[in-house]
């Protein structure tokens, strides 16, 4: 077992955990985008910031990718960790504002302003699908291309991959896509088809919003 100090309480978890696992275990909420049970951890979005060292000496750290160490102090709402959180929810409000995944975000960690411009972009590259591919569907249908700020994700060549299996797994993921559509037979405001893997839209839209078309 490792002892670490977790919000000034002396605590142990088996060897191995994550800040963000150990954190699950002891019952303290920690927002996660690009996190995604199950999946490799990615430490893309910068969300599960928690602060770790004490006196002069700590720093920000992704929760999700890094490990406990013995002896370890980690505090997870300091006025630092609340700052910077709030600081990557409203980028990330600002790149993908159809996102109810988000914008729930915002709402629950007091974001009520956006100081910067919107993007309105359909991915904020938390990568998500291309790890819901890659590891439970044995499949490299789809990518990161590019660096910087024309990274995006793809299919091989940016054509229909024969890769893919049409499982819907990369939509039943996504954070900026599965709360956002609608299929044609939906009778709320939320697709119901993408969450229990038989999305509806698949054979009769062109435009829509997922890999598989
Ligand atoms: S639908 Fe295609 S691209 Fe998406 S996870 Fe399944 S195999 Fe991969
Ligand atoms: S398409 Fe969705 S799951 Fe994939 S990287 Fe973009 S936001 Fe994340
Ligand atoms: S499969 Fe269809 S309904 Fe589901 S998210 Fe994609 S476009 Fe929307
Ligand atoms: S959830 Fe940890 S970096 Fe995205």
């Amino acid at each position: 077992m490792i002892t670490f100090t977790l919000n000034g309480l002396e605590v142990q978890v088996p060897a191995g955990y994550t800040i963000l696992e150990a954190c699950q275990f002891f019952g303290i909420e920690i927002p996660t985008l690009c996190y995604y049970e199950g999946l490799e951890p990615y430490g893309g979005c910068r969300l599960c910031l928690v602060e770790i060292g004490e006196g002069n000496n700590t720093k920000l750290v992704s929760s999700c990718t890094y490990p406990i160490e013995e002896g370890m102090i980690v505090r997870t709402n300091t006025k630092r960790v609340v700052h910077a959180r709030k600081i990557m929810i409203e980028l990330l409000v600002s790149i993908c504002p159809t996102s109810k995944t988000i914008q729930d975000l915002a709402s629950k960690f007091g974001v009520t302003k956006i100081r910067v411009p919107i993007r309105k972009e359909n991915c904020i590259l938390c990568g998500r699908c291309v790890r819901m591919c890659k590891e439970q569907m044995q499949g490299k249908a789809i990518g990161f291309v590019e660096r910087g700020y024309k990274k995006k994700i793809t299919t091989p060549f940016n054509i229909k991959s024969d890769d893919c299996k049409l499982c819907g797994g990369c939509i039943y993921v996504c954070p900026a896509c599965q709360l956002r559509c609608q299929g044609p037979d939906a009778s709320t405001d939320l697709c119901s088809g993408c969450l229990h893997f038989e999305p509806s839209c698949t054979n009769t839209h062109d435009d829509m919003q997922c890999w598989m078309g």
